[in-house]
């Protein structure tokens, strides 16, 4: 697909909307240095279609069951990278993604609802278990250890960190929250910014469904 995006316009609100879930849960703004790469930096390279997205992951699912990109061929992939102790954002593009599901009928069973998980030591393949079936029992939940799922986020150029608050308590994560589109082939066809709707998520991907029957 052309252009920057699935959507195509609006690109500043889709950046006001990108910058929204940095920060899900409010985190201190001092944070430890990362070798990683920088938000803006990541943001950029999606939003402006400027890297490959997407490719390779070896991950589990949430019944515990190795699970790669190769599994997913023939359906589209709508894949999302979060964490489940995420209060606002996280939550709310994951009941879109469900409903988006719903919406286009039986011809959404050929749309699969992926999550990846950015916390991978909290959101244990049975937390996971227990944790998605509130948005859709369709939805496969990865997480593994740190290097597979730093692996898998460099491959979609997600932004992720880990934040300690200031007492050392608990921490959050900060990241990126796009919910990427992929083909049946493993292809990118573009992203969602967070925050789009159910409605606008089925009427993207239903033409694309009716195109490969
Ligand atoms: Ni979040």
């Amino acid at each position: 697909m052309g252009g920057a995006g699935v959507q195509g316009t609006k690109t500043g609100h889709r950046l006001a909307l990108v910058l929204v879930c940095l920060g899900c849960l409010s985190a201190p703004a001092d944070a430890q240095p990362s070798a990683e790469r920088a938000a803006a930096e990541l943001m950029d390279a999606v939003m402006w279609n400027r890297e490959p997205v997407g490719g390779p992951f070896a991950l589990t699912d949430q019944n515990g069951a190795r699970r790669t990109e190769a599994d997913f061929r023939g359906r589209l992939m709508l894949v999302y990278f979060g964490f489940t102790h995420c209060a606002d954002v996280c939550p709310t593009d994951l009941m879109q993604m469900a409903l988006a599901v719903d919406r286009l009928g039986p011809a959404g069973e050929m749309v699969q609802p992926v999550f990846i998980t950015v916390d991978p030591e909290r959101d244990t393949p049975e937390h996971l278990k227990q944790y998605l079936p509130l948005f859709h029992r369709r939805f496969v939940g990865l997480s593994g250890d740190a290097a597979a799922v730093q692996a898998a986020a460099r491959a979609y150029r997600a932004y992720h960190r880990k934040v300690e608050r200031d007492d050392g308590s608990d921490y959050t994560v900060d990241h990126s929250a796009f919910i990427y589109l992929m083909g049946a082939d493993g292809e990118y066809l573009g992203f969602f910014p967070p925050g789009t709707s159910a409605e606008r998520l089925a009427e993207v991907i239903g033409p694309r469904l009716a195109a490969d029957r």
